[in-house]
C-alpha cells in the first residue's frame, strides 16, 4: 500500500513521564505531559503533519506501541525515560520496525549520574536531543519531520509539510 504523503509521527513517553509538572522540576521543568502533547500537536499541524502521543510506565507496553507504529508512522519521537539505560527490548523493537526514531531527554543525561550517560536505545536512533527540558521534544519534532522530508526528497517523493519560516540571507 502506498504511504500517504502527510507525515505521521508517533510520540512515545516512557516511565514516570506522566508525572511531569510535579516530578523533580529542577531536572524536568514544570510543564505537564498534557501541555507538551498539546504543543506537539499544534506544531505538527502547523507543518501539515499528524502526531499521536502515548505514555506508558511498562516496558512491554512501550514495545507494543513501537510495533503498532509500523504501518502508520513515518518516524518515532521517543523518550524511553529510565528504560533508555536498561532496555534491550526497546532497542530491539526500534531495530525491528525500522522506522526512523529520534530519542529525547528533557534533562542533559551527560551532566547527571554516570549510569545515565549510556543509552542503549540511542544507538538505534537517528539522533538524540537532550537537556532542553520540554524544548527537547519540540526540537525532536522538527528533526523528525526534516528527516522524513529529506528521505522522501532523496527517494524522489514529494515532501508535504509546510515550509518553516527560515531566515533569509
Ligand atoms: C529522562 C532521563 C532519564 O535518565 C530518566 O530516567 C527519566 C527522564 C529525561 O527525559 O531527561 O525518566 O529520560
Amino acid at each position: 500500500m502506498p504511504r500517504s504523503i502527510t507525515i505521521k509521527l508517533q510520540v512515545l513517553h516512557g516511565p514516570n513521564l506522566n508525572l511531569l509538572g510535579t516530578r523533580e522540576p529542577a531536572h524536568y521543568g514544570a510543564t505537564t505531559l498534557a501541555e507538551i502533547d498539546a504543543e506537539l500537536a499544534r506544531r505538527a499541524r502547523a507543518r501539515g503533519a499528524e502526531v499521536r502521543c502515548a505514555q506508558s510506565n511498562i516496558e512491554g507496553e512501550l514495545i507494543d506501541l513501537i510495533q503498532r507504529a509500523r504501518g502508520w508512522a513515518d518516524a518515532i519521537v521517543i523518550n524511553p525515560g529510565a528504560y533508555s539505560h536498561t532496555s534491550v527490548g526497546i532497542r530491539d523493537a526500534i531495530d525491528a520496525v525500522a522506522i526512523p526514531a529520534i530519542e529525547v531527554h528533557l534533562s542533559n543525561i551527560y551532566a547527571r549520574e554516570a549510569f545515565r550517560h549510556e543509552s542503549l536505545t540511542a544507538a538505534r536512533c537517528v539522533g538524540v536531543i537532550s537537556g532542553f527540558r520540554e524544548q527537547s521534544y519540540y526540537l525532536a519534532l522538527d528533526a523528525a519531520l526534516d528527516h522524513v522530508e529529506s528521505t522522501r526528497r532523496s527517494h524522489g517523493q514529494a515532501a508535504q509539510t509546510k515550509p518553516r519560516n527560515r531566515r533569509r540571507g
